[in-house]
């Protein structure tokens, strides 16, 4: 199906036509007009005018055009009836399909999909020098089997035009005239070497940074959740910090740090992380990994869901998802359900909170809800005591220590090098024991 949906304005921005693939027996966590109105809000975001629509449903990809040659014919006419200059497709696209499309709709119309979008975005929100760094690590390695033609998007967002964007001094994601010729794979991959180089610098830093905050003994709280579920204003009304807040996706791309007081006087430190989204590219997740790590380090985590979004449980499983694929899954939870202020069926509310073990009904707009979510901050990390069992070698005489002081010990025995202690902790000095939960195999002289 191809639908044209606006007239293009009179205003130079680019212009495109989404299309979407439903792939049989491949389905997306999305319906396929949800993920095409998602595609359309990143395009927005991304300041690309949607002209038009195309869907089609496939039993499999063309390899050569992923579509078949009737639907590519149909986008081309949808192409010339608007003069769109960009197609973005809603799936990853492989080097080959981009050419071979570009190909066919000839020399003005550039083909991208829905990473390069997502990089696009993430280059305009990357404001720290870890930000950006990473964001032309991930833009790279995303180019680098693509060498064929710039978008030409990309690479006209000279610095001074994205606002919010900054420069890197040299490494050009931006340079202007930048062309194909300039910028041959062997540029390419010393750039990626370079940056990562840089990469490892900041990361080092970072990690002394963390390291730091981890003596200071204040546990850390990280809001997780889905572009847009209002992680940021979350922030601001608790610790009434001036976080970037928009009504845009990935407003926020590095973390921001806020220390929060809880109504027993326990301090703690919030943190905001990117908002993740379905089908985040994998390029993404690897170029974000220092600012992911930032998330499996905290004591606890808080999922900001929108409960008022139609897909609000399909978000939901795409964010845990990506928790669990960067190994967050032993981390207490609380799912915050925000933006209740929208909703006046309190019943539709109790009932959704019943779906999670622990959660709460917030609004970081107008304030409501808060006072519960920072109590049960406080109970899990500094009331409640979680069972565990972990094996410590006898080297991490302050760690044995510190579970005897503050936790309560049910059983304590030697475990051949290691001391194996039952018994439970309060939430917030769970972090520092986890590496100690597997139980060791034991030396061959014990066997
Ligand atoms: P990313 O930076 O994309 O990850 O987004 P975020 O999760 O940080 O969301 P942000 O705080 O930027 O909020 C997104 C939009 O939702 C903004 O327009 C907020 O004003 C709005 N919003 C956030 N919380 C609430 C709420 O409790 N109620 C209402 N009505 N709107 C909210």
């Amino acid at each position: 199906m191809a639908k044209k949906i606006a007239e293009p304005t009179q205003t130079p921005r680019e212009r495109a036509i989404l299309v979407g693939v439903d792939l049989i027996g491949d389905p997306g966590l999305l319906p396929l007009e949800d993920s095409l109105a998602e595609l359309a809000l990143l395009a927005d975001t991304a300041e690309v005018e949607v002209l038009g629509e195309v869907t089609q449903r496939l039993d499999k990809p063309n390899p050569d055009t992923f579509i078949g040659s009737g639907k590519v014919e149909e986008i081309k006419m949808l192409v010339e009836e608007t003069q769109a200059d960009l197609v973005i497709f809603d799936t990853e696209l492989s080097p080959r399909h981009q050419r071979e499309l570009e190909e066919r709709f000839g020399e003005q119309v550039r083909v991208i999909d829905r990473t390069a979008l997502i990089l696009d975005i993430f280059a305009r929100h990357a404001s720290t020098r870890e930000g950006i760094l990473q964001v032309e690590l991930a833009y790279y390695e995303y180019r680098l089997p693509r060498l064929t033609r710039v978008w030409t998007h990309l690479a006209r967002q000279t610095g001074g035009g994205g606002g919010r964007t900054g420069s890197t001094g040299g490494v050009g994601l931006r340079g202007p005239g930048e062309t194909q010729l300039e910028v041959d794979r062997r540029e390419i991959r010393r750039r990626i070497a370079r940056l990562k180089e840089e990469l490892e610098k900041v990361r080092a830093h970072r990690q002394r940074y963390r390291e730091q905050r981890r003596r200071s003994n204040i546990p850390i709280v990280a809001l997780v959740g889905y572009t847009n579920a209002g992680k940021s204003t979350l922030l601001n009304s608790l610790a009434r910090a001036e976080v970037y807040v928009a009504d845009q996706l990935f407003a926020t791309l590095d973390p921001t740090t806020r220390r929060v007081e809880l109504p027993a006087g326990h301090t703690v430190l919030f943190t905001d992380t990117v908002g993740f989204i379905q089908k985040l590219p994998t390029q993404l997740i690897a170029a974000f990994r220092a600012t992911l790590e930032e998330i499996t380090e905290a004591d606890l985590l808080v999922h900001v869901l929108d409960v008022t979004h139609p897909n609000a449980w399909e978000q939901w499983k795409a964010v845990q998802q990506t928790l669990l694929d960067i190994g967050c899954e032993n981390i207490p939870t609380i799912t915050a359900l925000n933006k209740v202020d929208r909703i006046s069926d309190t019943e539709a509310i109790r009932k959704a909170l019943g779906q999670f073990t622990s959660s709460v009904a917030i609004s970081a707009k107008t304030g409501e809800g808060l006072p519960n979510l920072l109590r049960e901050v406080e109970n899990i990390l500094f009331e409640n005591f979680a069972p565990v069992t972990v094996y410590i070698p006898y080297r991490e005489g302050q760690l044995i220590a510190q579970f005897h002081e503050f936790g309560k010990v049910e059983e304590s025995q030697p475990f051949g090098e290691y001391i194996k202690i039952k018994g439970s902790l309060p939430g917030r000095l769970l972090n520092a024991y986890r590496p100690y939960l597997k139980r060791p195999t034991p030396a061959k002289s014990e066997v």
